[in-house]
């Protein structure tokens, strides 16, 4: 691959995924595009391509890129905030985005891998399956199904057009801080503990979610572009695991022993439990994740990324 495209790679999975992509392909020119509005540049620290700072579902590709087309494209811009609920943002600047790349890409057929997301399939709790009927609960979520159905439908014009959608789940690691409220709870909750106060979860932390490892994520989706192949799939880790378990996982790594400080959720219903059934994403791509919980809390924090800008508290604690 001489060329390869990245959109959303100053965010949190896109900044790991260029990284990991220059390691991987030395020799390939690697462009980013982004705007900025959620990622931020220190999460590229070490890159060595080349950065588009434009807002992909208003830019004008052609007139940006004058006919110059990648072998590869990965397109994880998106408004990634879930409570913003202005629906017209939120579908204009994702489906947009989307819509403009395609387009573009449309004459020499650039095989693309797509960020979905398991939001699709809304509240219900249990294992979420490829199949199962979608039902967004959130203008965000909504942003996801559409790209998909943008996918299926330039799909079926262009039948030897790769394009490969991935429902990531509850992705946590190294440069997330960036994002604020939107951040994994494994960043949240080390926050608390590493400034010496109690993790707060919901009573009485049982919920079970499908936190996956950021490697993991990078890993399956260029194992999704390697593969050839179009379709949908679940990026998870397959082994929902509860909030207590995260706290023990983290008082581990950080070496405290904070116990949970539990309060009532404020929500009418909040899921008990999320999982990936990964069924497809093993036998289709070829890939399973690697990191368990416990893992990949320990990988993120030898990253140095978990206690990153902490400030005092932090550094004193992981001394
Ligand atoms: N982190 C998760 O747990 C998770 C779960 C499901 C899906 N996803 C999806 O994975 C992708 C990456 O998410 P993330 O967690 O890295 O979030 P992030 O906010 O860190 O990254 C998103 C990046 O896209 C950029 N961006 C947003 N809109 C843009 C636009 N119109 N033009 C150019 N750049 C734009 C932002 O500046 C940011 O750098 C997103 O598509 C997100 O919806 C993430």
């Amino acid at each position: 691959m001489k060329s390869i495209w990245v959109t959303g790679g100053a965010g949190f999975i896109g900044s790991n995924l260029v990284l990991r992509l220059q390691e991987e392909f030395p020799a390939a020119a690697l462009t980013v595009i982004d705007d900025f509005r959620s990622g931020s540049f220190p999460n590229l620290e070490g890159f060595k391509g080349d950065f588009v700072a434009a807002d992909v579902s208003r830019m004008d590709w052609e007139n940006e890129f004058h006919g110059r087309r990648p072998d590869a494209m990965f397109h994880l811009a998106s408004i990634t905030d879930t409570t913003l609920q202005d629906q017209k943002i939120q579908t204009h600047d994702n489906v947009e985005g989307f819509r403009r790349l395609l387009d573009y890409l449309r004459p020499g057929k650039t095989p693309i891998v797509y960020a979905s997301s398991a939001a699709t399939y809304g509240i219900r709790a249990g294992v979420n399956r490829i199949g199962d009927p979608l039902a967004p609960a959130n203008a965000y979520a909504f942003s996801k199904v559409q790209l998909e159905n943008l996918a299926r439908a330039v799909k079926a014009e262009e039948a030897g057009w790769q394009m490969a959608g991935l429902r990531y789940f509850n992705v946590y690691g190294p440069r997330e801080g960036h994002k604020g409220v939107p951040a994994s709870m494994a960043w949240h909750l080390a926050g608390q503990m590493l400034a010496g106060k109690r993790p707060r979860i919901f009573k009485y932390g049982e919920q079970k979610r499908d936190f996956v490892y950021v490697k993991d994520i990078v890993a399956m989706t260029i194992a999704a572009l390697k593969s050839g192949k179009s379709g949908v799939w679940n990026a998870g880790s397959g082994q929902p695991r509860s909030f207590n378990e995260m706290i023990e996982g983290l008082n581990k790594v950080l070496k405290t022993k904070f116990k949970p400080e539990y309060f009532d959720c404020p929500y009418p219903f909040y899921q008990p439990h999320t999982e990936a059934d990964m069924t497809a994403t093993k036998r289709d791509l070829k890939i399973e994740p690697k990191y368990s919980l416990e893992e990949g809390l320990e990988d993120y924090f030898k990253s140095g990324w978990l206690t990153k800008g902490r400030g005092k508290a932090a550094t004193k604690k992981k001394k």
